[in-house]
């Protein structure tokens, strides 16, 4: 026995050194081969490659790159992005290669964020699940896909932590917990990078906005970041820092400023902690256009920027024209070096280099593939499957859902019967013709069973100007008949039916980039409706689509059910009858603390405590609100099931450990109804003293368990000195002796206690 294990042991330390041996010879060959080609390349060629013009039919920003094409013959671009198919992307392509004077490929990148034509739910969405294997799945699915069409390099995974629901972007993260979005990150770059970025179904990620993006002041989009170098250790940087771990080829700048530099110039964001700090060996790229928006930032002109940017680490230019424009009189100027220029110009022939490009600039422009990989069945079925474990059951106080396939059901509300709104924000290469309405979804699940009536019953809202500038990109949606005409219409037929199923919310541009709302109620024709549908008698089941938290205190008093279905992708209106008729129990928990008015903003649930804490409303001089309790509508964590989960005690192997040892956490949960259903058992610890001020409650860990009905399982948890390790006020990673207090519950607020002592 001994002896065996001996030579498994050898046999992996000689494997070991052997692919070590191999990376080494491999990268030796890498650098060899780069060495040669920079040693071709003049400067304007170098400079060439840290530019990534846009070209094709998506434009995010206000710019658009021109003469696209006789900048690739001249050499001085190094990749392109957001243009989609084969023959389009081929055709560029060869004009590098062939006609250029050194014929290197180009990079070829899209925002594929969250699936290519087989549309995952928004990337908010897919946190809910805290499924990191179907998370995985779906970052490879979206691999595959693009990949087959093209793209080799992907905008994502969006990690920027965030607790501002005010901005639209929230729908691209991961919510408001740095522990879960650094697993969601490392399982997203898997996912896309595979086990070898050199395989044809391989595409590079890139970690994206680094850093802060998600906490503009009030909100807005773009806005300025201000915080404390503690709070960013330890609360927004750790998702960064698992996608450099993960190995991710790539990172993005964020807009925004940090310590009052745009993190585009910032040298000790992209130098001293991207690289030195966690050892970061890939390319950096700007956002779109954020070199030249420095100028606004009054940062300088656009050579001052130019060589601001370059100088603080970052390689490659989205949009700007900045690099090349001005680089060679700021080199002739003395403001950069050759030897920087040089490290950027290698980084991103590094990329293409590991990409397999140079092997063959066309590998990933396979027809063939591109017919048979993209909308598969296959892919389409875990699109559906994850999906229905996005949804989150806010309340079914009623026991309505889920509904039966008998009778007639009303099917009312402004996102019933809308094709492109499906997919949701951020959708690059959705084909929404190719996906279904929710009607259309939905007679198909009722069959002959059931009879389905629809009424649109109102527009999003009533201000015209506020609809359009939220359904844009082809998924505009207003209606034009008056709004008594529509409501009437859906009074009419609600009257006739036994139920109504309302399908409301944001349409899915009224989330994303450049979309901040101030209001996070319902909107004002919706809730009309609401009221008027309420007035029937007839019983509701509220289905809220949004790719944000929403303010729903109306909606929980009055509304006896409320299914958050998000933006669920290509297949989301499939996968919202498979919960709502009960073929799956829904299974989604909030990653995202839900506020009862938009005056709680910020509110999150790993907060730290104040001297004058009073979780109750009012009590003079503590810190609390004369007008709303602290507490949120719904704590960080939650979310129903159509079963219901019994916790047992929760037991610790030790009251006490030592920072080499660790502690097991265990606690049995049992299905207590009677159907099948999927739990997310959740891990909460508080360190209750330390050399700084620590949150109330930190998620320590998770694990998504699915029970028969009377089934019951053991979950542990291991606790070691990592998970209790923090950055202190001089940015030293520790752990400090002391107590911790130890939570496990179905989310973070129904916890059950238990404490230890680090010695
Ligand atoms: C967005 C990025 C995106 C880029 C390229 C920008 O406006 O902020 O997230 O990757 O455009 O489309």
């Amino acid at each position: 026995m001994i002896k065996s294990r001996l030579s498994t042991l050898v046999l992996a330390i000689a494997l070991l050194s052997w692919s070590s041996q191999v990376l080494a010879a491999d990268l030796s060959r890498m650098n060899q081969f780069i060495d040669d080609l920079m040693g071709k390349m003049t400067l304007q060629e170098k400079i060439g490659q840290l530019n990534l013009p846009v070209t094709g039919d998506i434009i995010t920003g206000s710019s658009v790159s021109g003469d696209v094409v006789s900048k690739i013959k001249a050499g001085q671009v190094g990749g392109l992005f957001n243009m989609k198919g084969v023959q389009s992307i081929r055709a560029l392509q060869e004009v590098a290669v062939k006609q250029s004077r050194l014929g290197i490929p180009l990079i070829f990148g899209m925002d594929v964020i969250h699936g290519y034509e087989t549309v995952f739910p928004i990337p908010f969405a897919m946190s809910m699940s805290w499924d990191m294997d179907a998370i995985r799945n779906a970052a490879r699915i979206s691999s595959v896909e693009a990949t087959a069409d093209g793209i080799c390099w992907t905008f994502s995974p969006m990690v920027d932590i965030c607790r501002e629901p005010r901005w639209g972007r929230m729908s691209e993260g991961n919510g408001e917990d740095p522990f879960l979005g650094s697993a969601i990150c490392r399982a997203m770059i898997e996912g896309y990078q595979g086990a070898d970025l050199a395989d044809k179904t391989s595409m590079m990620a890139c970690v994206k906005h680094f850093a802060l993006y998600g906490a503009p002041e009030a909100g807005r989009d773009y806005n300025t970041v201000d915080m404390s170098h503690v709070r960013m250790f330890n609360e927004y940087f750790p998702p960064y820092k698992a996608g450099v771990d993960a190995g991710a080829g790539s990172f993005m700048t964020s807009f925004n400023v940090i310590d009052y530099i745009p993190a585009t110039g910032n040298r000790w964001l992209m130098t001293e902690v991207l690289r030195d700090r966690w050892g970061f060996d890939g390319f950096v790229v700007t956002d779109y256009t954020a070199i030249s928006e420095m100028i606004n930032h009054g940062m300088g002109d656009l050579q001052t920027v130019s060589a601001l940017a370059l100088n603080a680490g970052t390689d490659m230019d989205m949009v700007a024209d900045g690099f090349l424009g001005t680089l060679e009189k700021s080199l002739g100027e003395g403001k950069v070096t050759m030897q920087d220029i040089d490290k950027a110009c290698r980084r991103i022939l590094e990329a293409k280099y590991k990409l397999g490009l140079f092997d063959d600039p066309y590998r990933y422009l396979d027809a063939k593939r591109a017919k048979k990989d993209i909308y598969t069945d296959e892919h389409r079925a875990a699109a559906r499957k994850l999906a229905t474990e996005t949804f989150v059951l806010l309340q079914n106080k009623e026991g309505l859902l889920p509904l039966q396939r008998t009778g007639k059901i009303a099917l009312v509300g402004p996102l019933a019967n809308t094709r492109a709104n499906m997919p949701g924000t951020w959708s690059v290469a959705a084909a929404s013709e190719r996906y279904s309405t929710l009607l259309e979804a939905m007679r198909r699940a009722v069959g002959d069973k059931a009879q389905v009536m629809y009424a649109k019953g109102c527009n999003v809202c009533y201000d015209a100007e506020l609809e359009k500038n939220s359904t844009m990109f082809g998924r505009e949606m207003r209606d034009e008949r008056p709004v008594d005409v529509m409501r009437d219409e859906a009074v009419r037929i609600a009257k006739e039916c036994d139920v109504i199923v309302a399908a409301m919310g944001e349409p899915s541009e009224m989330s994303g980039e450049s979309s901040s709302r101030s209001d996070l109620s319902i909107l004002d024709a919706q809730k009309d409706l609401l009221l008027a549908l309420k007035a029937t008698g007839k019983p509701i089941v509220l289905l809220n689509f949004s790719g944000r938290a929403t303010v729903m205190d109306w909606e929980v008093e009055n509304i006896s059910t409320i299914l958050n279905v998000w933006f669920g992708g290509s297949e989301a209106a499939d996968a919202i009858c498979d919960v709502v008729f009960g073929d799956v129990s829904p299974s989604g928990k909030l990653t995202v603390t839900m506020p009862r008015n938009v005056g709680q903003i910020p509110i999150y649930y790993n907060h730290l405590n104040t001297g004058r804490p009073n979780p109750k409303w009012f009590s003079k001089y503590t810190s609390n609100y004369l007008d709303v309790p602290n507490d949120p509508l719904f704590p960080f964590g939650y979310g129903l099931s159509y079963t219901t989960f019994n916790y047992g005690p929760m037991t610790l192997s030790s009251n006490s450990m030592t920072p080499s040892g660790n502690i097991t956490a265990r606690v049995t949960v049992t299905n207590a109804g009677n159907r099948e259903g999927t739990e997310v058992v959740q891990l909460y610890i508080r360190d209750m003293v330390g050399s700084i001020a620590r949150p109330v409650q930190e998620l320590k860990g998770f694990e998504r368990i699915s029970l028969k009905p009377g089934e019951s399982r053991v979950v542990n948890f291991t606790i070691n000195a990592d998970l209790l390790k923090f950055y202190n006020k001089d940015l030293e990673y520790v752990c400090e002796p002391g107590e911790f207090d130890v939570m496990i519950g179905p989310n973070s607020r129904d916890v059950q206690h238990k404490t230890f002592t680090l010695r």
